[in-house]
Parts: structure tokens; sequence; C-alpha cells
């Protein structure tokens, strides 16, 4: 049945290289460095890694196999995989690809600092308050959401230059993303070794590192603990965001999908495990230089990037400016090929449905993926986008991966998709992933919803005001929903 509905598409992968390459490259990302970190170490330390590997096993690379499948099988971006399912659903495949747009918007962003502080790296520019540098002098953080400030010329300077990295990489097709990520994938991975060796031999690593790793067994005891693997899973492995399915759609006839599954699941994980050692190695190293204990260092969210992380690198006895360079240059360089692949799902939709060009329809995501943009680079932009990060990862990424389950587990034979997948792959894989597509990936995902719902209505997420939260977390996903059902509504070419 399954190899059936293929129709050898024009466009395709040189090489299953090419396509392995570009899954890793969309799934290693600023995810890997710049949020696992954090996530880990708020969530438990080394405990975490233990509902973040059940996460990746139980809900990762299953989607991640599903995901590949349908694209392979069904042979489209997902809006045309969901209308061929039914065609009124047509609606879920604009939405999945709708949620890795908003990513994008502020994903850019934080893009756009690495950029401008690869620059500062080569004076060191963030001085001997590398906080007040981050927060007042480059940002212009204001007091809260609604106090909006005004634009940060650097951060805008960044996001032009990113965006338009984006539509050159992407207007060219698949071909040219190949060529990108056979770069973009290999060199920041050296320079992140190249790094986690210089933080492992600095005085005081152990403890940074002992500080990452060391378990808060306690944790495992909050919803909000399992929530955020299952949602750094979704984040890191780049799932419910139509990318993958978009990916897969130009494979080969005869292309491997399980153990290209296993391959892109795992590259991330290790790489998001480095990066604890990478980061934390040199937090140890700060805190020894200051003589002050780890948690007094406000290892928070982007702060470990952007403050503790220059602070560290300004204390190094040599090389500091090309430490600091290759850091940054590994961020850039790890977020592109993320950052295009969230953008190539709605690309391909447009493109397929209303048969207009490639460059088109890259031309006007782009330009209005750089205005959703503009928020974040203000003085509040820190406030949104922490905001945003939390609604969208925490709820959109996890509420697409339960509708794909439904879909493609009820509404679908998953077997099919098994079938087509043993057909094609290395690896078989049995009847125990059907059980895990429609019963326990869905069980665990609904739980995890209704306990972070709750979690959200019962206390503000991080004080902020409820209107911020309603403008920041609510409105997006309504607004997404609204456009995915008026984009199904109009008619195609
Ligand atoms: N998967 C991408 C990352 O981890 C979004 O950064």
């Amino acid at each position: 049945m399954g190899l059936v509905i293929i129709s050898e598409k024009k466009e395709h992968w040189d090489s299953r290289f090419a396509f392995i390459m570009a899954a890793v490259g969309s799934a290693v990302g600023l995810g890997n460095v710049w949020r696992f970190p954090f996530v880990c170490y708020k969530n438990g330390g080394g405990a975490f890694l233990i509902p973040y590997f059940v996460a990746l096993f139980t809900a990762g690379i299953p989607l991640m196999i599903l995901e590949f499948s349908v694209g392979h099988m069904l042979r489209g971006p997902p809006p045309e995989c969901f209308k061929k399912i039914g065609k009124k659903l047509e609606w879920i495949g604009w939405w999945t690809t709708l949620i890795p747009f908003i990513v994008a918007s502020y994903y850019v962003v934080v893009m756009a600092w690495c950029f401008s502080y690869m620059i500062y790296s080569v004076d060191l520019r963030w001085g001997a308050d590398a906080g007040n540098f981050f927060l007042n002098t480059f940002l212009g953080a204001t007091t809260g959401p609604f106090v909006i400030g005004g634009f940060r010329i650097p951060v805008l300077l960044g996001l032009l230059a990113i965006w338009t990295s984006i539509f050159l990489i992407l207007y060219k097709g698949v071909k040219r993303i190949g060529k990108v990520v056979a770069i973009t994938v290999p060199l920041p991975t050296i320079l992140l070794i190249i790094l986690t060796v210089r933080g492992l031999t600095l005085p005081g690593a152990m403890q940074g590192v002992s500080y990452y790793l060391t378990p808060d067994f306690s944790k495992l005891l909050h919803g909000d603990v399992w929530l955020a693997a299952y949602a750094q899973v979704f984040f890191s492995l780049s799932l419910a965001q139509g990318i993958l399915i978009t990916y897969a759609s130009f494979l080969k006839k005869k292309s491997d999908i399980t153990n290209n599954a296993f391959i892109a699941s795992l590259a991330d994980a290790g790489t998001s495990f480095l990066a604890g050692f990478t980061v934390f190695s040199v937090v140890g190293y700060l805190a020894l230089s200051k003589g002050v204990g780890i948690e007094n260092l406000g290892i928070a969210g982007p702060y470990l990037t952007f403050i503790t992380y220059p602070t560290a690198i300004s204390l190094l006895p040599f090389a500091a400016s090309v430490f600091g360079i290759m850091f940054y240059i590994a961020l850039l360089t790890f977020g592109i090929d993320s950052a295009f692949s969230m953008i190539e799902p709605i690309t391909v939709g447009i493109n397929t449905k209303w048969r207009i060009s490639k460059t088109k329809s890259t031309a006007i995501i782009c330009m209005l993926g750089f205005f959703a943009s503009l928020i974040f680079t203000t003085g509040s932009g820190l406030h949104w986008l922490d905001i945003v990060d939390h609604f969208i990862a925490n709820f959109g990424l996890v509420l697409v991966g339960l509708t794909e389950c439904i879909v493609f587990g009820y509404l679908y034979k998953v077997y099919r998709l098994r079938e087509h997948a043993n057909a094609v792959s290395d690896i078989r894989i049995g009847r125990w992933w059907d059980i895990l597509i429609r019963f326990i990936v869905p069980v665990v995902l609904i739980t995890l919803l209704i306990a972070s719902l709750f979690e959200n209505l019962t206390t503000t997420y991080m004080g902020y005001p409820a209107w911020a939260i309603i403008a920041g977390g609510v409105i997006p996903l309504l607004v997404i929903l609204i456009i995915s059902i008026i984009l199904m509504q109009k008619r195609g070419k």
C-alpha cells in the first residue's frame, strides 16, 4: 500500500548523507547549546537526564520515525499530507507549519545576539560587567513586557543579516540546503569539541560539571520537569513542526527511514549532553576565579550564554577573543540550519498549493518573518521571547505532537506507515511502535498538557501580568489556528 502512493518528485536530496546532515542540522541548534544546559540545570541537573531520555525513547524517536514515514510515503509538505488523509484536515498541516514560523521569529533574534557577540568578542566589549552590558547597554531591557522601549540597532542589523541568509539558502531548493549543511553541521561540532576540551582543562571545571550533573531526584516528582523534558525533546529534535515531514518528502523512493531517525536523534542528544560540559566547565572556572558559589552566578535562560559565558571568556589566561569568537560562530552555525529548516515547511506548503515559485514563496515568508521578529528586537524583547518560547515550546509543540498521534494513529492506519518504514529501512520496527503512537505517547502528552495547564492557571508564569501571558502565549496560538483555517479554504492551483 505504502509504496503505491509514491510518485517520484523532481526535487530530492543528492544523497543519504545530505538528508541525514539536514535532519541533524535542523535538530542540533541553539536548543542544544543555549537551551538544554539551563533547562537541565533548572530541572534537577543530572536527574533531568532520566525524564529526558525517557522522553527521547518514548516520544522523540517514535515520532521522528512517524514524521519521516509520513513525509516519505505521502510525498509533500504537511498541508498536502494531511489533505491526503482527509480534505478537512488540511488546516492541521498549515497549523503545523506555522508553529515553527513563530519559533523562528524569536530564534533568529537569539542568533542576532550571537552575531553581535561574535563581533564583540574581538575586543571583549562586555568589559568587567557582562550582565550590565547585555541587559542595559546591548538589549536596553525594559522593566516589563508592556514597556516596549526602542529598537536595538545592532540586533536589527543582525536580524537583517540572518533573514537574508535564510532566504539565500532556501530559495534554490534542497540541493543548496544539502551543500550548506555539509559545512554547518561538522564545523560547529568541531568547534564545540575544542571549546569543551578548553573548558575541561580549566581550574574549577569539575565543580561546574558536577553542578550540572549532580542529580536532584526530588525534582522528578514535579509534572513541570517532565513537561520540560518532553518539550525539550520536541524542540530539539525539531518535532511537531512539519520540518521532518517536509525534509523526508524530498527523499528518493528507496531511502532508509528508521535508521536515519535513530542517527539524527542520538546525534542531537549527544550534542546537548556535550554542550552541558562545554558550558558548565566554564561556569565552574568562573565561580572559582571569582571566589563565589556557582548558584550565585545567576545561571538562568539566556544569561548563561550571554552573561556567564562571556564573563568567563574574559578571564581566560590566553586567546580569550579567539575562544569567544569560536563559541559564537559555533552557535551561529548550529543555529542557521535549524532556523532555515523552520521556514522550509511553510514555503514548500505555499509553493506546492499555489504553484508560485520557490523564490517568491521564500521571499514572502522571510519578509513576514522579519516583521514578526521585530518585537523581539525592542527593549521589551527579552520578556516577550521568554513568554512566547515558554508557551509555544511547552504547549504548541506538545499539542501538535498529540494531534499527529491522533490523526496518524486513528484516522489513518498507523501500521501502514510502519510497513512503509520497514519496507525501506535497515532496522525493522515492531507493533510496539503502533502502541507507542496510538496509546503511550498520547496519554503522556495529554497528562502533561493537563498538568501544565493547571500549573499555568494557578500560578502566572515568571510573575508576568496575565495580559502578557495572553498576548504572548494564547493569542499567537489562536491566530495561527485561524490563519490555518483560512489557508485551507483558499483554493489552490
Ligand atoms: N531543533 C532546533 C534546536 O534545537 C530548533 O535549536
